[in-house]
Order: structure tokens, then sequence, then C-alpha cells
């Protein structure tokens, strides 16, 4: 076995925003400070713990009875304490993954044999067939870190459910680190499946990660196993008095939880998607994303924000971002704009109309709607390879009017269009973006060209050269196009040779 490595060292000493480990992103309320600070001055330190009425307090904030509640030296301890006493070496254990590494470390000190369903690669959603197919008599334990990290993703109340079902004699251990963010919980089923066992932080949305306190809700019966294990005084009194201090003042973890959820995360996710920055849905006060850079994660260290860079099987090269509050997060999206959005590598597009530039237009329908009508103009094919060759990335943009309706159904298009693109790959030519504007001009759309809605989302996610890329296209429409795009237009004759628009256009292929 490996030691939990830590990611980097001097976290704390670091000048910027620590959006890396899921934690709370401010300072605990002041009332916990307050707390800790009177018991510093009652001069007791020197005494050993003294518990009594936190198990009341959380029991009461849980909505169970006090005796379903087990205080734990941070959740961690917690997972240990249901690994070492139901299972032993040799027993099956089901480890959805990727998850949070202290399953693995539990698992292997008790010497289990590991089944690791795996999280969708496509979406990270819970693997729940597989976790339902893997059970049998002889599993002992089911973890469901709900909602998972890193993932984000979540199981359904009925989902863990229809688990317990399946397996009333394996123990379900349902990890809710993230319950404040995720408002689900599976507390409300223990007392039908008393085999259903959650574990609870103080962590994450009161913010007590340093003083290492959370607790344990399960059947009285379990509770009283685990407290054979658990040492009399593994929960300090400056994390015992804290918490209490915590319960006191849910409404400022309230605050903050609220504007996590409802404001900060919206936000990122709005501008994650906003510039086609792959993301997955996520239930709790983070999200793993997909970074478009290569070295994002030292980007962002030097600019003042730490992430954590993930890389197990099925979320390779992704990076997870905890979500703080609004200021924390505009920051973030600026730094993300100025130094991430911009250092992407700027490229030479060639925007090429397709009809009368690079396949023959009909001058009585305008219309190329049938196979017999697909003709590439001269010069065509040599050129975009030479356009290709140079490093341009080729975009196709074409309106055709009324495409869709009966004047001009879509598999009429759809047989040249295939067609030309399959003489295109086989002559080694490819096109990085179709657009089409299937609108007639009456319909006022915003993506008819010369208007540049169909490409206004590429222009802003890509960074475009714009002293290289170029318009080509036989119509006053495509002329106003480039002068929009803010980029040199090339002037095409009708159904003219392409080689010869280029060249007389200063583009040298
Ligand atoms: C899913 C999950 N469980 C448990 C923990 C550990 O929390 P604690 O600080 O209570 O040990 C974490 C911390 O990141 C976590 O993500």
């Amino acid at each position: 076995m490996k030691p939990y490595a830590l990611p980097i060292s001097e976290r704390r000493a670091y000048r910027g925003m620590l959006l890396d480990f899921n934690e709370r992103t401010v300072s605990t309320s002041p009332i916990i400070k307050k707390a800790i600070l009177n018991l510093l001055k009652s001069d007791t330190l020197q005494l050993y713990p003294e518990y009594g009425g936190l198990e009341v307090k959380l029991a009461k904030y849980a909505g169970v009875d006090s005796d379903q509640i087990l205080i734990t030296n941070g959740s961690d301890q917690g997972i240990d304490l249901v690994f070492r006493t139901f299972t032993e070496t040799g027993d099956t254990v089901i480890i959805p993954t990727p998850s949070f590494a202290m399953f693995s470390q539990s698992a292997c000190i008790s010497g289990n044999k590991i089944l690791r369903p795996m999280y969708a690669k496509k979406n990270l959603s819970f693997p729940l067939d597989d976790v339902l197919s893997m059970i049998n008599g002889s599993i002992k334990l089911i973890v469901l870190c709900n909602p998972n990290n890193p993932t984000g993703t979540a199981v359904s109340i009925d989902g863990i459910e229809q688990i317990a079902q399946r397996a009333p004699n394996a123990i379900i251990l349902v990890d809710e680190a993230y319950f404040e963010f995720s408002a689900l919980t599976a507390v409300t089923l223990i007392e039908k499946y008393p085999n259903i066992i959650v574990i609870r932080t103080l962590s994450k949305a009161f913010g007590l990660s340093s003083l290492r306190i959370g607790y344990i809700v399960a059947s009285k019966n379990y509770i009283n196993e685990f407290s054979k294990i658990r040492g009399p005084f593994d929960v300090n009194m400056i994390a015992y008095t804290a918490s209490l201090a915590a319960l006191e003042d849910l409404k400022d973890m309230q605050r903050y939880v609220n504007e996590v959820m409802k404001k900060s995360k919206p936000m990122i996710e709005k501008f994650f998607f906003e510039n086609d920055i792959r993301f997955y849905a996520s239930a709790a006060n983070f999200i793993l994303y997909k970074p478009i850079q290569e070295q994002e994660e030292k980007i962002l260290r030097d600019n003042g924000i730490l992430v954590r860079a993930q890389d197990k099987t099925n979320i390779e090269n992704t990076l997870r971002l905890t979500i703080g509050t609004i200021e924390q997060m505009k920051q973030f999206i600026k730094v993300y704009r100025n130094k991430i959005l911009k250092k992407s590598k700027s490229i030479k597009y060639a925007f090429i109309d397709r009809d009368g530039t690079l396949i023959f237009e009909p001058q009585d329908t305008f219309q190329i709607d049938s196979i017999e009508k697909l003709k590439i103009l001269d010069g065509v094919i040599p050129s975009l390879n030479k356009l290709s060759k140079k490093g341009y990335e080729l975009i196709m943009v074409s309106n055709q009017d009324g495409l869709g309706t009966s004047a001009f159904p879509l598999a009429n298009f759809e047989v040249p269009q295939n067609k030309m693109l399959e003489i295109f790959e086989k002559n080694g030519i490819t096109f990085t973006k179709i657009y089409i504007c299937p609108h007639m001009p009456s319909e006022s759309c915003m993506c008819r060209k010369p208007k540049i809605g169909l490409v206004k989302k590429f222009l802003k996610v890509n960074q475009i050269d714009k002293n290289n890329s170029f318009v080509c296209g036989d119509r006053e429409t495509d002329r106003r196009f480039a002068k929009n795009i803010g980029i040199k237009y090339v002037s095409m004759k009708t159904n003219g040779n392409f080689q010869t628009a280029l060249s007389q256009g200063g583009i040298i292929v």
C-alpha cells in the first residue's frame, strides 16, 4: 500500500484561492471562533475530553435519535470504523470507481477483495445496474459515495433503496460528506433498511476541516459496535466545542451553501457551457471539467488559483474545481478568460462557401438536391489540400434556403453533401466544422450569412488568427460575412476556378 499522497505542500502559505480540496472557501462562523477562544480561556486543555450534548444536537440535525449517532475524528475515521467493524481479510466489497481514496485505503487495510463497477465514461453517472448485478450473498459491504467525490455525480435515493433491498446481508455505507450541498440523504431509509450506515462530516459546509470531526448515523446496535472500536477520546475537545457552536449557527452554514449552490455554481456552469468547456453535472460544491490547455492546472496555480488534477480511469485529464462564493468564482472566470482562453493557440481559418464556390451551383434552381447535380469545381481538391498543408483549418459556411421543408427535404440535401464529403475525405481533406443556415431570407434569422450567428460561438471559443484567416465565396453576402467577422475576403467567380480565386485573392497555395 502507498500512503495517501497530498498533491502539494504548503497550501496554507499559498497566496491565492484554494479551490482544490472541496473545502468551505470562507472562514468559519465567528460564533465558532468565539466558542474555541472561550474553551482556551477556560484553561482546561490539560483535561481529557468530556462529551455530552453534541450527539443530541447532531441527532436533531439529522432527524434521528441520539443513540443513533457516533462522533468520529473526521469522516475518514467513520469510513475506517465501518470497514474494520464489518469486514475481514478476504471479504468482498463493492466500491464504485473512481471515488474518494479512503474507501480503497480502508478496504486494503482490512485485506478486502474489491469489486469496482465504473462510473459511466460518458457522463460519469452512477453505475446502478452494474452494482445491482454484482450483488450476491458473499458481498460484505457496498460503498455509495453520495454525491461522489471526485465526479460530483449522485445516486438517487430510490437507487440506494434498490441496492439495500437487493443486499439485505451487506452493509451499505453511504458517504454524505457533501450532504449540505446536495440535500440528498439516505438517513430516512435507515429505519426500513438497518443495513444502511451513513457517514457525514463537519469538514465541508461547516468549515471545520482542520479540527477533524464527523459522525456516523446508523441503527442503535451498530453504534454500540462502533463505540467498542473507536478510541474513547478520538475526538478532541476543540473540535467538539466548535461543532456544538456550528450547530448553534446553522444560518451561517445555510447562507454559504445557498450562495455556492444557487448562485456560484450556475454561474460557473453557464461560463463553461458558453465556452464549450466540457463539465460533468455535479450535485456537490465542486465540479469536474475537462481542461482546454495542456498546462491548465499550472497556469491557474501561477495565477492564484489551486484546482485539483484528476487522472484516474474514466476521468483522465480532468480538473476538479471547488465552488466558492460569487466573488471567488468571478475571479476564477476572470483568470480563466485572461490566461486560459486567450492562451489558446491562434489558428488560421478558411471559411468557405459551398455552392458556386466548392461545387457547381445550377443557376435556375440554386439547389444541389441530387447526386447527379454534384460536381466539384476546378481547382477545389488541390487547393483545399494545400490549404490544409499550410495549416488552415477548413470551415464550411452555407445558406441553404428552406432546407428541411417540402421544397428542399433534408434527405435530398444529404445525399450529394455526404458524397462530396466522402470525396474530400478520400483526398485527405477534412472540414473542422460545417455550418448550414436552413432558413429563408424572409425568416430574418440570426444565422443567415452575412450575419455571423452560425459561427458566433465558434469565434468566441476559438482563438482565430485574424490576420491570416479569410472567407472565400461567390456572393455579396460572403463579402459582408467576412467584413462582419473582421477578416479578409477572397472573391470567387460563381462556378469558377477555386485555385485561381485563391491566388488572385493573395492566398498563396
Ligand atoms: C467523499 C468524502 N468522504 C469523506 C471525506 C473526508 O472528510 P473528513 O474531513 O471528515 O475526514 C471527504 C473529504 O474530501 C470526501 O470527499
